[in-house]
């Protein structure tokens, strides 16, 4: 099976790296030549979860030597062939440029797995690509890459749930042999057709956690040790979990024990949104805190603590 993983980042060389191992035929598309000639040259450096580390072959190119025609020079079959392209780059990403890209890749019968934080995304693909099979993701998974290239460490196993973004718009066989390719490289992956009720909860838990450790600087475990850190995440909390099931939430009960639990379980860990703020990389807040906003506007509810968060956010960098 041709995989195709667009995006060199952290998520994008685990699942790579990964499936690789399987014998997929695994393609890593990135955003600079100096790491698509890095990687095509020495592979994939992947620290497992037990600690062995281990250098994984695969092909790399980057996303700017895409070319109209690429399919009819890549392989005789490849416009007849199926693929997967599993979209890990950040939303700040997903534009015009990446867009055209993706229309050039997703020739033959294509499907797109969307591994971003954040809502507003696949709505842009759908619209952009409209001949694509678009599946939406949520993965708990955690990944650190530790240089500008190639070096990749698993640090957290966690579900990998996906399912079609139009239930109308989806492929039965594609999507099983990619749930049983996941499988079989070790990744808890599940079908589901409850996808916006999995990228709302993951949502709100990002709405909470990914701003205030940001505007504090603070790793995750230590967002809530603090009591007026804990009120604002509680309101924060509350606000965002209202207006999320105001447009269809269904499973709300236990959302804030899940924060404190996710808290706890990455403690030492530098949320991204803390992390893209520190490196100075624009961070996701117009798709979480501005995608909570945008929707209670819709609704025609106030978000004056998801407001907030978005303009403080924006201001760090
Ligand atoms: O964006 C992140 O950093 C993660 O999704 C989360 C859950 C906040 C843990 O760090």
């Amino acid at each position: 099976m041709k995989i195709h993983i667009v995006g060199g980042g952290a998520i994008g060389l685990l699942h790579a790296g990964l499936l690789a191992q399987t014998g997929q035929e695994v393609t890593v598309w990135t955003r600079t030549d100096k790491q698509a000639e890095r990687l095509q040259a020495e592979g994939i450096k992947l620290e497992m979860l037990n600690g062995d580390v281990r250098d994984i072959a695969v092909n790399s190119y980057s996303l700017a030597s895409l070319q109209p025609g690429w399919a009819g020079q890549a392989g005789a079959d490849a416009e007849q062939s199926s693929a997967w392209i599993l979209l890990t780059v950040k939303q700040s990403h997903i534009d015009d440029r990446l867009l055209d890209q993706l229309r050039l890749l997703s020739s033959g019968k294509t499907a797109i797995l969307c591994l971003q934080n954040g809502i507003g995304h696949m709505d842009k693909l759908a619209a952009s690509l409209p001949g694509a099979l678009i599946y939406a993701g949520v993965t708990s998974v955690g990944a650190r890459r530790l240089d500008d290239a190639r070096h990749v460490r698993h640090t957290g196993d966690g579900p990998l749930w996906f399912g079609a973004y139009a239930e109308d718009k989806k492929d039965d066989n594609l999507q099983n042999l990619l749930l049983n390719i996941l499988k079989s490289a070790g990744f808890r992956a599940g079908l589901s057709n409850e996808m916006k009720d999995r990228i709302y909860q993951k949502l709100l838990i990002n709405a909470v956690i990914n701003p205030l450790t940001a505007i504090y600087d603070t790793t995750n475990g230590e967002l809530p040790q603090h009591p007026s850190r804990l009120t604002l995440m509680r309101s924060l909390f509350e606000e965002t979990s209202a207006i999320l099931t105001a447009d269809g939430m269904k499973s709300g009960d236990n959302g804030w024990q899940l924060v404190m639990q996710v808290c706890a379980a990455t403690a030492a860990n530098v949320s991204s949104m803390l992390s893209d703020v520190r490196t100075g990389r624009q961070t996701e807040i117009d798709w979480i805190n501005g995608g909570v906003s945008g929707l209670a506007r819709r609704l025609g509810i106030a978000s004056p603590l998801n407001d907030a968060v978005t303009t403080l956010v924006k201001q760090l960098h």
